[in-house]
């Protein structure tokens, strides 16, 4: 077990590549001395990530109409550490500049989400369409083909109309089922031409889990027992229906992308973004074995169900009632409503077996019967937390996971769309300390060797691999302080943008070896 701490700036960092020869059953790695592109197989993609809501600012341009997003921050200001997303990093208006940004750091791709609240400003196709906001992203995706990078769209990032809260609890009710499609729909057929890789949503688990269940996120619903600070809602009862409202509006998705006759050759899958888990006691069995149902709730919730049709079986039999069941119908559409299995990862934690439950007060995380602990039985982190860090740091879990995912699920094709390193600077954040971030750049080689690792060893079919983000910007319930970007903005001046460390070290993994874009077509 890798549980020991380990330094992190300083530590000269022996990157050993594992070489592979052609074999027929997996990914072929070339042979390679040095970690970078030239490691992964022939057209493997490299990219970034950003999200609408969190970098396109211009709140009031394109017609745009209100997100939860907005509403949730103006009511709670505290609950987004007193920011908004009026301004942003205002991808808006400089995608342009952001797009060579993109180019010089060698990216082949770029995932981008579509703000609902710019297409349907009131959430539905018959209370207008902006077609500002239709041009705005066809010039992102134009921008993006030009320069030779392949975009990635992200179908609903967490901005739900607040028109459509307003109106019917957005994905509390069925009713947004339908209203999904439509504009699901509607954004295949105006760009599906030119975009060939789509996510439906992004992260359910998080959106149903942060927002229904801890009301940690928009809208920040929670029973109070769960938090205080919530003024409605009900754990362990609205997270599931909401997944159960998403689950069936990504089935219609899905269906409408079948029929979409320009999104011929395109792919579409979700990106989940369940932690790993190690057991908090290893002498203990009951930890070992509460393994597999931590990741059957936080993954299999939503990925049994759209591989197989149902929810995972121990789910049913724990949550029982409270757990919404499917028609025969909707499971129908819901079996096989995937092209590929999108994957965010960041972080980890000890898995502790649940004794004694408290079923007066139900709650997701209490369902699973498990504990998550910061620390092990010994008293040890979960590999390592630098001091500014988000979230702890274990590559370890990464790898297994990617492992775990191919033995569980008949080894699909895996997209890592989000992997990234946040640190929440205080009182130094600077330009100077922002962008000398040694950490980001140990975070990211020690994920990408556990990612080649898992694909050059372990033969997961992994093809893709984003970087969260590009750019530093608004983090949710953190606002601005937890930073995430490859360039640091300044906010305070003009949101210049600046290169911080890692981005050079991704410039430079990703300038050797060949870009995909390279590659005659017949190679690939
Ligand atoms: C990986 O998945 C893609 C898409 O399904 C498939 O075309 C490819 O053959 C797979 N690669 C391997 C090595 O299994
Ligand atoms: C957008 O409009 C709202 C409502 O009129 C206003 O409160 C807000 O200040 C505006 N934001 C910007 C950046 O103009
Ligand atoms: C665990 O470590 C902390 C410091 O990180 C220390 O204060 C505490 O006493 C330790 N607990 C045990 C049980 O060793
Ligand atoms: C702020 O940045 C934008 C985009 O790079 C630029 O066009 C503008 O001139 C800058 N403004 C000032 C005052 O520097």
């Amino acid at each position: 077990m890798a549980l020991q701490k380990f330094p992190l700036v300083g530590l000269l960092l022996l990157l050993t590549i594992v070489v592979s020869t052609a074999t027929a059953d997996g990914p072929v790695c070339p042979p390679s001395t040095k970690l970078s592109r030239s490691s992964f197989p022939q057209g493997f993609l490299f990219g970034t990530a950003t999200a609408a809501y969190q970098v396109e600012g211009a709140v009031n341009e394109t017609c745009r109409g209100p997100a939860l997003w907005d509403i949730f921050c103006k009511r709670y200001p505290k609950r987004c550490n007193n920011d908004h997303a009026d301004v942003a990093v205002d991808f808006f208006h400089r995608y342009k500049e952001d797009i060579q940004l993109m180019k010089s750091l060698n990216t082949d791709a770029f995932r981008l989400s579509i703000a609902w609240t710019r297409i349907f400003p009131h959430g539905r196709k018959e209370k207008g369409v902006s077609q500002a906001g239709v041009q705005f992203y066809h010039n992102v995706i134009d921008e993006l083909l030009r320069n030779g990078i392949i975009p990635f769209v992200t179908v609903f990032h967490w901005d739900t109309p607040q028109d459509l809260e307003d109106e019917y609890g957005g994905f509390l009710s069925e009713r947004i089922v339908k209203d999904f499609r439509e504009y699901a729909d509607f954004v295949f057929q105006e760009y599906g031409g030119k975009v060939k890789n789509w996510i439906t949503f992004n992260e359910p688990w998080v959106f149903a889990h942060a927002g229904y269940d801890v009301g940690k996120k928009a809208p920040g619903r929670c029973s109070s027992y769960v938090n205080a600070k919530c003024q409605d809602g009900r754990s362990g009862y609205e997270a599931y229906l909401v997944s159960h409202n998403l689950l069936n509006a990504h089935a219609e998705a899905f269906e409408a992308f079948k029929l979409c006759k320009q999104c011929i050759g395109g792919k579409v899958g979700i990106a989940h973004s369940p932690a790993w888990f190690e057991p908090h006691d290893l002498a203990d069995s009951q930890d070992g074995s509460s393994i597999n149902r931590a990741l059957d709730f936080m993954l299999g919730w939503h990925l049994d169900t759209t591989m197989y049709g149902d929810y995972p079986q121990i789910m049913k039999d724990i949550v029982g009632h409270r757990l919404p069941t499917f028609t025969t119908e909707q499971k129908a559409k819901l079996k096989n409503s995937a092209h590929f299995v999108g994957l965010n990862y960041y972080t980890s934690t000890f898995s502790n077996h649940l004794e004694k439950p408290d079923y007066s007060k139900p709650r997701w995380k209490q369902d699973s019967l498990i504990s998550w602990e910061p620390k092990n039985v010994n008293n040890y982190t979960i590999g390592s937390k630098p001091f500014t860090a988000a979230l702890p740091v274990y590559a370890k879990g990464f790898r297994s996971l990617l492992k775990y995912i191919k033995d569980k699920y008949a080894n699909p094709e895996i997209m890592i769309m989000e992997n990234g390193y946040g640190d929440v600077l205080g009182a130094t954040d600077s330009v100077e300390v922002g962008t000398a971030d040694h950490n980001r750049k140990y975070y990211l080689q020690r994920h990408l060797l556990s990612m080649q690792e898992a694909i050059c060893i372990d033969k997961v079919n992994v093809t893709g691999y984003f970087i969260w983000s590009l750019l530093d910007n608004f983090e949710w319930q953190d606002g601005y302080k937890n930073r995430f970007g490859l360039y640091y903005v300044d906010y305070k001046n003009n949101l210049t943008r600046h290169e911080k460390l890692s981005g050079k070290y991704y410039k430079e993994f990703l300038s050797e070896g060949v870009r995909p874009s390279m590659i005659k077509n017949d190679e690939l």
